[in-house]
């Protein structure tokens, strides 16, 4: 019942912020005239209309959190921006040659929509608009800021971020060699694959409103902490969750073999690990008091999602 409470509650504030950030793509993709066709078409299917936001929201909070002005329009910018750069994630986590997904948001992979060439293309055209939409200062963000962000989203989606953890997931399949995975290597590439986005979306947010070094040190520490949370509960919804309520397959992770900390603690200790993490994650924000609600019930949301 409680966790049905903090669901709706939640739902509704990520609904909103899904509006918000389809208009600001929405009119940026007007602005820049996608084309050709196809590669527009694209877009527009994989990056409007779906997905949580989660990560758009961690941006918006974090920066209404720390800012003592009402103007976080620079907030929205970055929030639509690393949206892109998380569905050009997915577009590109869906192809043959990596998880070989045929389901993503509800809807089929965009190399099943469209084709696989399609998909690598929409991909690197993902990432690189949204650089282009965090260094457009005519979208209200200053340059100082806007070079800091850009400089972290870069690091934070490289080769030590998300790409090395995404090759270090597929490593953990044993497609390329014979591996002894333990514990720690589980937890690095959870970190950089998932994690890396989510700590930069709070950072960004910070950055948006000005915060000081400790708050950055408390917005990063949340973050690692509901990242790591986060993709184990996608890990644990793999398992036990259905493709309709998620709207992608289920049991990826243990047809491609992967090794998760729900392949080798199982699916209760793994349960355990998340709720201490969420501990762990708000009590970071105990400083903040009443005024980081919000992250605390999005905490509270990444432990009891259903999807
Ligand atoms: C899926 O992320 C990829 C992972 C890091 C586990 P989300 O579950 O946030 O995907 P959308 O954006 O809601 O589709
Ligand atoms: C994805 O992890 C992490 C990314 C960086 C995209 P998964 O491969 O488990 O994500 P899903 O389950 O396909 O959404
Ligand atoms: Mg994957
Ligand atoms: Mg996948
Ligand atoms: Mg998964």
């Amino acid at each position: 019942m409680e966790a049905k409470i903090i669901l709706d509650a939640i739902s509704k504030d990520l609904l909103e912020v899904g509006k918000e950030v389809d208009k600001v793509l929405l009119s940026y993709f007007n602005k820049r005239k996608i084309s050709p066709k196809r590669l527009n078409n694209s877009l527009v299917y994989s990056a409007i209309g779906s997905g949580k936001r989660l990560r758009a929201f961690l941006v918006i909070e974090s920066a209404k959190l720390i800012s003592k002005s009402n103007d976080i329009k620079a907030a929205y910018q970055v929030a639509a921006a690393l949206e892109l750069i998380h569905t050009y994630s997915l577009v590109h986590d869906d192809l043959p040659s990596m998880d070989n997904s045929f389901l993503r948001r509800g809807k089929p992979a965009a190399h099943i929509s469209y084709d696989e060439a399609t998909a690598i293309l929409l991909g690197d055209g993902l990432q690189s608009l949204a650089f282009e939409m965090i260094s457009d200062t005519d979208l209200g963000i200053s340059s100082d800021i806007a070079l800091l962000i850009c400089n972290e989203l870069s690091r934070s989606i490289g080769f030590k971020g998300m790409v090395g953890g995404q090759m270090m997931d597929l490593i953990s399949e044993g497609r390329y060699e014979e591996v002894q995975i333990d514990q720690e290597y589980i937890l690095n590439t959870q970190k950089l694959k998932t994690g890396a986005l989510i700590v930069f979306a709070l950072r960004a947010g910070g950055l948006i409103g000005g915060a000081n070094d400790l708050e950055t040190d408390l917005l990063s520490r949340f973050g690692e902490n509901i990242g790591l949370a986060f993709q184990i509960v996608d890990d644990i919804l793999d398992c036990e969750s259905s493709e309709v309520e998620l709207g992608k397959p289920v049991n990826i992770d243990n047809n491609l073999g992967k090794t998760t900390f729900v392949s080798v603690l199982g699916v209760e200790k793994s349960k355990e690990k998340v709720s201490k993490l969420i501990n762990e994650a708000k009590m970071e924000l105990n400083e903040f008091g009443n005024k980081a609600e919000k992250l605390l019930k999005l905490a509270d949301f990444v432990e009891t999602r259903k999807n």
